[in-house]
């Protein structure tokens, strides 16, 4: 069996991380449109370090976190760096806080990814090894990309069984946005899912989905059954596969909405779940105890109103997943909203709930977790946050709540990392690293415009809004400047062309320099994310009603670059994993 991650594990790990970062960290907040004009590349990057990453092959570049040292750079290139007396590499840092030496530097981050840390639980572990059976259908599917199919199939999967072995009634997915995740939960588990999204946009879209949706599931399920009625029965294959394909899906003769629903049911009454109610009381179709007595109740409430409804609406009636339009704030209370908003999906009066969040940008990840404690009915939570460069720190502006550091030891430590930082944390190293392709050069005329501005004895805005974007639209650096001394309502100070062009010449070498600053910054990366969520990590295990917190990675890296999860229950729970 896999042990459980303890929170001493986690606290080594924050100070290991922390650690090795804290030098690097006016490396890792620079900005490229200060590269130049702030020397970047002479003030963090050593003579050494800087002759090694320009030696590199692009190939070589693009995978920088991944090299070893004695592959890649050259001894002559160590003469700076510090050894002891085995010749190992001393110390990675130069004085500066910046990169002394490469290989170091590589290695010791390399040791601060969360893989390395001891720090993660296997979803296997989670899930004792029991994925569903169930092949995701594709008519659920549709309308997403395949990095959304890639998320929803194994979020869905593995809310389903936290939610069951939690004895949860209800999914409250946070951020929900289109509903690709509720819809999913709620069609194919027969989960009912309340999604909350701030977005009028997004609940509407995500309403007219699952309207679609349901119907085609309708559809879809009808010729399941008719496929495996005509495989039991005695008929010829062939008249069997031509009598199956005549059935037309979208007959106006379907008259079962409900029939998605109409497995045989046990009626629990609320707080008095079967207690054999655990994952193996569902079948390979997803019915569970839980999951048939909440359906009867909107079953119910369906059939009540069924005369003054069309077919259509008949058929999104007994949908369990109802999207909301609201901003959700760590204090609220979610048991009144779902009474108001969503009492079809739930008959009592207080329902144990299962928080979900599939990519809770910013600061909603944490609010998701404060939601998670606050709330006595919130009783098990699966969370994966991203665009960290949204949240607030400590200290930062008037934020209600802080966002980092939110564990006691975080706190204590003085964790700080900065915009900069976390916006580096959200890059998609592995998407950047299977592109192949090098990243950075991109910022070069954004970085020529601040030095020319300086040149011509204009201060630089501290931000310069509307350049995002702007070198693509430009084909060379004279236009791009023209175009950007627009925006700043600069027109007349623009230089003559064929100054713009000595002046772009001079710089000719930049872009190479910038590219490989930007993959030894890219290095960076996995270990701001690690810090960020071992603190969210460390904050649920501080919790006396957190039984137990584990951090996992959900989803293919390359896939879906944010792919780590937040997992944890409270109470004990009969059969739960570990034991
Ligand atoms: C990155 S999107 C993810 C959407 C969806 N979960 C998915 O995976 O497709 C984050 C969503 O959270 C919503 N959101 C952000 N802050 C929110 C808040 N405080 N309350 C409710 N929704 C919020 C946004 O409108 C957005 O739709």
């Amino acid at each position: 069996m896999e042990k459980t991650v303890e929170t001493d594990v986690v606290y080594a790990a924050i100070h290991q991380v922390r650690d090795f970062l804290t030098p690097y960290l006016g490396l890792a907040n620079t900005h490229g449109a200060e590269f130049l004009s702030d020397d970047h590349w002479g003030k963090y990057v050593s003579p050494a370090a800087q002759s090694g990453l320009l030696e590199l092959s692009c190939e070589n570049l693009v995978d920088l976190s991944s090299l070893t040292i004695q592959d890649n750079f050259k001894e002559s290139n160590l003469s700076t760096a510090e050894k002891n007396e085995n010749g190992v590499l001393l110390c990675a840092r130069q004085t500066d806080h910046g990169v002394k030496d490469l290989g170091s530097f590589i290695t010791e981050a390399r040791m601060c990814h969360l893989d390395r840390l001891d720090v993660l639980t296997s979803l296997d572990a989670i899930l004792k090894g029991r994925h569903s059976t169930q092949n995701t259908t594709s008519v659920v599917s549709e309308a997403m990309s395949e990095k959304k199919i890639h998320e929803v199939g194994i979020m869905v999967d593995a809310v389903s069984f936290l939610y069951r072995i939690t004895h949860s009634d209800l999914v409250v997915d946070v951020g929900s946005g289109k509903g690709y995740f509720a819809s999913e939960m709620s069609l194919r588990h027969k989960i009912p899912v309340v999604g909350f999204d701030s977005s009028d946009t997004n609940t509407h879209g995500a309403s007219q989905r699952d309207k679609k949706l349901s119907k085609k599931w309708v559809g879809l399920e009808r010729r399941k059954k008719l496929k495996q009625a005509y495989c039991h029965s005695d008929t010829n294959t062939d008249e069997k596969e031509s009598a199956y394909e005549n059935q037309d899906i979208h007959s106006p003769n379907v008259t079962l909405p409900c029939d998605v629903h109409t497995k045989p049911s046990i009626a629990v009454a609320p707080g008095n779940k079967n207690s054999n109610d655990n994952y193996n009381d569902y079948n390979s179709s997803g019915s569970s105890l839980c999951a048939t007595k909440t359906f009867q109740s909107s079953e119910s409430a369906s059939l009540s109103r069924k005369s003054h409804l069309s077919q259509e609406e008949q058929m999104t009636n007994c949908n369990l997943y109802r999207p909301v339009t609201l901003f959700v704030h760590p204090e609220m209370d979610l048991c009144k909203v779902i009474q108001q908003e969503a009492q079809q999906l739930e008959s009592t009066v207080s329902p144990r709930l299962f928080l979900s969040g599939l990519h809770t940008c910013g600061s909603l990840a944490v609010t998701t977790l404060n939601l998670f404690l606050r709330d006595p009915n919130a009783v098990g939570l699966c969370c994966v946050g991203c665009c960290y460069q949204l949240m607030e720190e400590q200290g930062s502006n008037n934020q209600q709540e802080d966002h980092f550091p939110i564990s006691s030891c975080g706190k204590i430590m003085g964790l700080q990392l900065g915009r900069n930082a976390r916006n580096l944390a959200s890059q998609s190293v592995h998407r950047i690293r299977a592109s192949g392709q090098l990243q950075g050069g991109d910022f070069l005329w954004r970085a020529l415009l601040n030095v020319l501005l300086l040149e011509l004895g204009i201060t630089v805005p501290d931000r310069i809004i509307g350049m995002r974007g702007l070198n693509k639209r430009n084909a060379t650096f004279q236009d791009y400047a023209a175009a950007a001394f627009k925006k700043l309502g600069l027109t007349d100070r623009l230089p003559e062309v064929h100054m713009l062009r000595s002046f772009e010449d001079q710089y000719k070498d930049a872009r190479a320099r910038m590219s490989a600053f930007f993959q030894l910054k890219l290095v960076l990366a996995p270990v701001i994310e690690a810090l960020i969520l071992l603190d969210r990590l460390a904050f649920l295990l501080e919790q006396d009603t957190v039984n137990k917190a584990h951090l996992v990675q959900l989803f293919d890296p390359v896939t879906s670059p944010r792919c780590f999860a937040l997992i944890a229950w409270k109470g004990t729970l009969k059969n739960e994993p570990f034991g």
